[in-house]
């Protein structure tokens, strides 16, 4: 194989992806040689400053809350290894993102709809439960991204935590469902869902977000 020109593979070490409307930078680095992501709130100038600042710490906090509550109740998520103001640093994990996997297995489903439940029996609702925020590593599904997250054991975050994933995977849906009934509430998350599917409106954090 061809060797890559030197800038270009230090670009590879320090990946720096600047996704679309995403809140935070991603940085691919390593840390005494240990694969690490750098997730990373930079100031938005079209916010006003203090606002900007308050949003930006509490997203990053709320972030690192979260994956330390989820890491404790077993839930397999990045370990955290420094949490700054506006910034994390993370344990980087090899997979692929449920959203791009090619083929996801009825196991797989089961267990991400066990991991949510586990979350939700810790109190965390995470606000933008997606399969773009799922990654499938060969240890198993691992869950990222929870800025959004929310510590609450409301029946109404929960139900919109299973809507998101609900739209997003189809048919697969039934699966995840059979995981997600080891959380005791079970039957009255879903209700609830029924009830937020009838209304065909709900809180969106991840919408919210992007207004603000
Ligand atoms: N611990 C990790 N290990 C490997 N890759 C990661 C890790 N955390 C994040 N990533 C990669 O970085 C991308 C963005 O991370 P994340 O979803 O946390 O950022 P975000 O800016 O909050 O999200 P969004 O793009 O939804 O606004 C992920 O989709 C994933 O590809
Ligand atoms: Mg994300």
């Amino acid at each position: 194989m061809m060797m890559k020109p030197r800038a270009s593979r230090k670009r590879n070490e320090e990946q720096k992806f600047n996704r679309r409307g995403a809140e935070a930078k991603i940085y691919f680095s390593t840390l005494f040689g240990i694969p690490v992501v750098i997730k990373r709130r930079d100031p938005k100038r079209y916010r006003i400053e203090q606002l900007d600042n308050a949003l930006r710490s509490s997203r990053n906090r709320i972030e690192a809350r979260s994956l330390l509550a989820a890491a404790k109740s077993n839930v397999a998520v990045p370990r955290i290894f420094h949490a700054g103001k506006y910034e994390l640093i993370m344990e980087r994990k090899k997979g692929i993102l449920m959203k791009d996997a090619k083929e996801i297995t009825p196991s797989e489903y089961r267990q991400v709809g066990k991991m949510l439940a586990k979350l939700h029996a810790t109190g965390i609702t995470h606000g933008d439960f997606t399969p773009a925020n799922v990654m499938i590593t060969k240890e198993g599904p691992m869950i990222i991204d929870f800025g959004l997250a929310i510590f609450s054991k409301d029946n109404e975050e929960r139900a919109i935590d299973l809507l998101l994933m609900k739209r997003s995977i189809g048919k697969n849906y039934a699966h995840f469902v059979t995981g997600y009934k080891s959380l005791k509430e079970w039957k009255s998350v879903l209700k609830k869902l029924e009830e937020v599917e009838k209304r065909g409106r709900y809180h969106s954090r991840k919408a919210a977000k992007e207004e603000g």
